[in-house]
C-alpha cells in the first residue's frame, strides 16, 4: 500500500476515534511525551508522599502521561504494560475520579471511558484533600480475570497494584506533582458509587495533583 493511502487511513482512524469519543463522553488521551529529560535516578531521588494539593487541574498532556506511566501499553505487539502483572492477567483497572465524573482508563485504546458524570472524589477516601485534589485514581482488581484461589487472588491483586502505584509515584516525582497512595478507603460505599460488580475489588486509591 502506498504511503499516501496509509496516511489517509491513519487520519481517518484518528477522526473516527475523536468523533466517537466526543459522542460517548469518553476522553481521548494524548500520546505520552517520551522526550522528557528527567533521569530515572532523579525520579527515584525525588519520589515521596505529599498530601498537600492545589485544586488546580492537570493539563490533558499530564493526565495522559500519568495514566500511560501507571499502566499504559509499552509493547504494542503484545499489549503488555508499563507495570507487570502475575500470570499476565492484567486484572487491575485504573478508575479516574475527577470533577467531570468517573472514568475508566483503557490502556489498549489509551482513552478514558466515561462511567458516569457524578463527581465522587469525596467518596474516594477519608482524608479531606480527596474532595478538592483534581485526580483520585482508584485501583480495582477484577477477580474474573484472575487465576487461582481467593487468597492467591488477594495476594496478586495487592502486589500488582503496588507496581502501578509506584509507577504513578515515579511519574509524579519526574513531573513535580504531589501524590499519596491510600489504603484508608471506605470500600463498600465507594464500590456502590462506582457501580462495581461483586467480583471487582477496590485495592487502593491514589490522589494526584499539583503541590500546594
Ligand atoms: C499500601 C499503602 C497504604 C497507604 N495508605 C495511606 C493512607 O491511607 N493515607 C495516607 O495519607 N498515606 C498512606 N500511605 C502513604 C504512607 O504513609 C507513606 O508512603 C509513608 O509515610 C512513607 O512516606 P513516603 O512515601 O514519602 O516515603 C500508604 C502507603 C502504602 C504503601
Amino acid at each position: 500500500m502506498s504511503h499516501r493511502v496509509l496516511l489517509g487511513i491513519g487520519i481517518f482512524q484518528i477522526l473516527i476515534t475523536t468523533l466517537f469519543s466526543q459522542a460517548t463522553g469518553d476522553i481521548k488521551l494524548l500520546p505520552p511525551r517520551f522526550e522528557k529529560q528527567v533521569t530515572l535516578f532523579d525520579a527515584l531521588k525525588n519520589r515521596k508522599t505529599n498530601r498537600s494539593f492545589s485544586d488546580k487541574e492537570l493539563s490533558l498532556q499530564q493526565l495522559s502521561d500519568l495514566l500511560w506511566a501507571a499502566t499504559g501499553v509499552n509493547r504494542p505487539e503484545s499489549g503488555k504494560r508499563t507495570a507487570p502483572t502475575a500470570h499476565d492477567d492484567r486484572e487491575i483497572d485504573v478508575y479516574v475520579a475527577i470533577a467531570a465524573g468517573l472514568y475508566l482508563y483503557d490502556p489498549d485504546q489509551h482513552i478514558l471511558k466515561l462511567i458516569h458524570h457524578e463527581d465522587i472524589r469525596s467518596a474516594t477516601g477519608r482524608q479531606e484533600f480527596v474532595e478538592t485534589a483534581p485526580i483520585n485514581l482508584i485501583f480495582v482488581a477484577d477477580y474474573r480475570r484472575m487465576k487461582g484461589d481467593q487468597s492467591s487472588k488477594d495476594f496478586y491483586a495487592a502486589t500488582d497494584t503496588g507496581f502501578i502505584s509506584q509507577n504513578v509515584y515515579l511519574y509524579c516525582a519526574a513531573e513535580g506533582l504531589a501524590t499519596v497512595v491510600r489504603g484508608m478507603v471506605e470500600r463498600s460505599s465507594l464500590a456502590e458509587k462506582m457501580k462495581l460488580y461483586p467480583d471487582q475489588h477496590i485495592v487502593l486509591a491514589q490522589t494526584v495533583g499539583l503541590p500546594r
